[in-house]
């Protein structure tokens, strides 16, 4: 008997079980009651008398052998079978990166929401557009430059479908359409034929206000350049108007607000000046009121047109264009928005 005792020691020390239904069997055949451990206690009760106690302690041996195998492999297809499952529970519930709003989403909705505040609408208009929307109806001279090919995109050579310039063309087409008084910002995307550098790109993005009704002055159009300069760039900021010139405005007028870095005492981002120039604007030339059916005796205007990539520059410092359009998540996610 302390043969077979040992025999099955030494089994017992090589068992090995796959999987589950291998460690059944296992048990089967050594732990359940008509397993070898349980015969080997029947046989046990026909042993005399002066062996009882050293086979007796042989068995117990065996048992509790057997028994710790069964547990061991158990246990060991249990970790097997934890290690191919990915599910853990303890992790937070939205392990992603939520993405943000590109800079210069966030500028135009701030521009947009300015405006909105002083009564302004949201006007669209095609990029593809025509010579007329573009050019013609906003008093641009037949030679004037900006409508050679070097500036502006044709497409498919006619020289009358082309990428809008500049978002002024949405003023025409609102006007066209529209009774006054007639309040409307319109921001968008707009392309020129320029070489890529870290200060110009091919297209990029421009909003205009237009505001048209009976006894419309230039003081209206100083009192809305003043609030949004405050509004978009802080309470103390100053403007400055310089005369200028644009096709579609008479009177015409650049922009300058004091300089949101060193708050106009002069640093290299001024060029040492103490302002910045942000956007144009003027009164709304007779004649192009007149080109989209406005009676120019009745109603007046303003009009002002500023890049969103500019006023961009201005708030975040982004010294390079390009980065607006490469899409480098390390740029964008460091930019964020209320809403
Ligand atoms: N359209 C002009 C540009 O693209 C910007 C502009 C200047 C718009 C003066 C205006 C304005 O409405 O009054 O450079």
């Amino acid at each position: 008997m302390i043969d077979k005792i040992n025999t099955l020691l030494d089994e017992i020390k090589d068992l090995k079980a796959q999987n589950a239904d291998e460690l059944e069997q296992l048990r089967l055949k050594y732990l359940s009651k008509k397993g070898a451990v349980s015969l080997l206690m029947d046989d046990f009760r026909q042993v005399a008398a002066e062996q009882k106690r050293e086979i007796g302690q042989k068995l117990n041996v065996l048992k509790t052998a057997a028994q710790d195998k069964f547990n061991e492999l158990k246990e060991s297809l249990e970790d097997h079978s934890d290690a191919g499952c990915e599910l853990d529970l303890t992790r937070t519930a939205h392990p992603y990166r939520v993405g943000t709003r590109h800079p210069l989403s966030i500028v135009k909705k701030e521009i947009e929401t300015i405006f909105a505040r002083l009564g302004f609408s949201i006007a669209e208009g095609p990029e593809i557009e025509d010579d007329w929307h573009v050019f013609g109806s906003l008093n641009f001279a037949e030679d004037h430059p900006a409508r050679d090919m070097q500036d502006t995109f044709f497409v498919q050579h006619s020289a009358d479908v082309l990428l809008r310039t500049h978002t002024s063309s949405v003023q025409t087409r609102v006007m066209e359409n529209t009774k006054p008084p007639v309040r409307i910002i319109c921001p968008g995307r707009v392309y020129r034929n320029e070489a890529i550098s870290y200060r110009a790109h091919c297209f990029f993005h421009q909003v205009e206000a237009l505001y048209i009704d009976k006894n419309v002055s230039f003081a209206d159009l100083k009192q809305v350049l003043m609030f949004f300069a405050k509004e978009m760039f802080g309470a103390e900021t100053k403007i400055r108007l310089r005369p200028s010139f644009f096709p579609f405005t008479e009177p015409s007028a650049e922009m300058d607000i004091s300089c949101n870095l060193c708050g106009g005492k002069g640093c290299p981002f001024c060029k040492y000046t103490g302002w910045v120039e942000i956007l144009g604007c003027g009164m709304v030339d007779p004649n192009v009121l007149e080109n989209c059916g406005i009676d120019s005796t009745v109603y007046s205007g303003y009009a002002l047109g500023m890049g969103i990539e500019r006023i961009t520059n201005l708030k975040y410092q982004v010294k390079d264009l390009r980065l607006f359009s490469e899409n480098d998540v390390r740029f964008l996610h460091q930019f964020k928005a209320a809403t």
